[in-house]
């Protein structure tokens, strides 16, 4: 494998629990960002003609808990190296018996019980880089790319997995998994799946100014929709590992039909008309 300090991509991939390598042939990209280093190197190849930054959110060797994750260096290091729309599939439990596990549900809706994680570049702070961040509130009303989150939809459904189209993801602190009666909770308000790493991807992406589709992959019921003795990491991983390939084929799909970033036209790639951020990440 090549190994480099510079690249470029146009398409960004953080791969969840149990996703560590996307390509075969890659470039591997160290790169820092003024928050830090992200969660890895950024590992470059091709798919479809269009280039792809691969970049496992836990890291290689699933050293980062969900809560210690560099989110904010994460999505900052995709965009310097000109990605302009991120793909972010990720390990989920079902809140509804119809979700189990081998679900593909593609997200319209994000909630927020994450309770210590920095979710935004907005925040006034000088940067190393001597940059300084204006004060600014994007619309995050939807979430998730429009184009995106169709794309994904389309790209799965004709490979024969049925997914889901839509649904609140919620997003809780962890590492721990929820009580049953949190779980209850969650799907009492009708929300769909819940996950860890959700929160803030994609508003850091919507700051960036980038396109963010959630691809989530239900490895379990969550434990207010199962009769057993809760969720366990081992049955969390083992689905994740039994889906990988038909997820990662799904991707390649999606890759090769998202829009080239000058036909970019959703409301992703509008967020940020008009504001002066103050911030360049490129
Ligand atoms: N990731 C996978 N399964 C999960 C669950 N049940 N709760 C939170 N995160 C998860």
């Amino acid at each position: 494998m090549t190994q480099t300090s510079s690249g470029q991509a146009e398409i960004g991939v953080i791969g969840g629990s149990g996703f560590y390598a996307f390509l075969d042939d890659v470039t591997e990209v160290t790169v820092d960002t003024p928050y830090g280093p992200p969660s890895d190197s950024l590992f470059l190849g091709e798919v479809a003609g269009r280039t792809v930054a691969f970049l496992p959110r836990h890291g290689r060797k699933h050293h980062l808990p969900p809560h210690r994750i560099n989110y904010r260096a994460n999505l900052w290091a995709l965009r310097s190296l000109g990605v302009t729309q991120v793909l972010g599939p990720c390990a989920v439990g079902g809140l509804r018996e119809e979700y189990g596990p081998g679900t593909l549900l593609i997200p319209d809706q994000v909630v927020d019980r994450t309770k210590a994680r920095t979710q935004t570049y907005y925040d006034g702070e000088a940067l190393p880089n001597g940059q300084v961040p204006n004060v600014v509130h994007v619309a995050f009303a939807d979430p998730y790319c429009p184009v995106g989150r169709r794309t994904a939809v389309r790209a799965a459904r004709s490979s024969g997995w049925e997914a889901v189209d839509g649904g609140a993801l919620v997003v809780i602190e962890g590492p721990r998994f929820s009580t049953r009666a949190e779980s209850l909770w969650h799907a009492a308000q009708g929300w769909s799946v819940v996950g860890m790493t959700g929160h803030p991807e994609a508003i850091l992406a919507r700051e960036l100014g980038l396109c963010y589709t959630s691809l989530t992959l239900v490895t379990d019921l969550d434990a207010g929709a199962e009769h057993g003795d809760g969720v366990s990491q081992e049955e969390v991983f083992k689905v994740f590992a039994d889906n990988v390939a038909r997820l990662r084929n799904v991707l390649f799909d999606v890759v090769g039909e998202l829009p080239r970033a000058s036909e970019r036209d959703c409301l992703c790639a509008h967020a940020l008309d008009g504001l002066d951020t103050g911030l360049d990440p490129a």
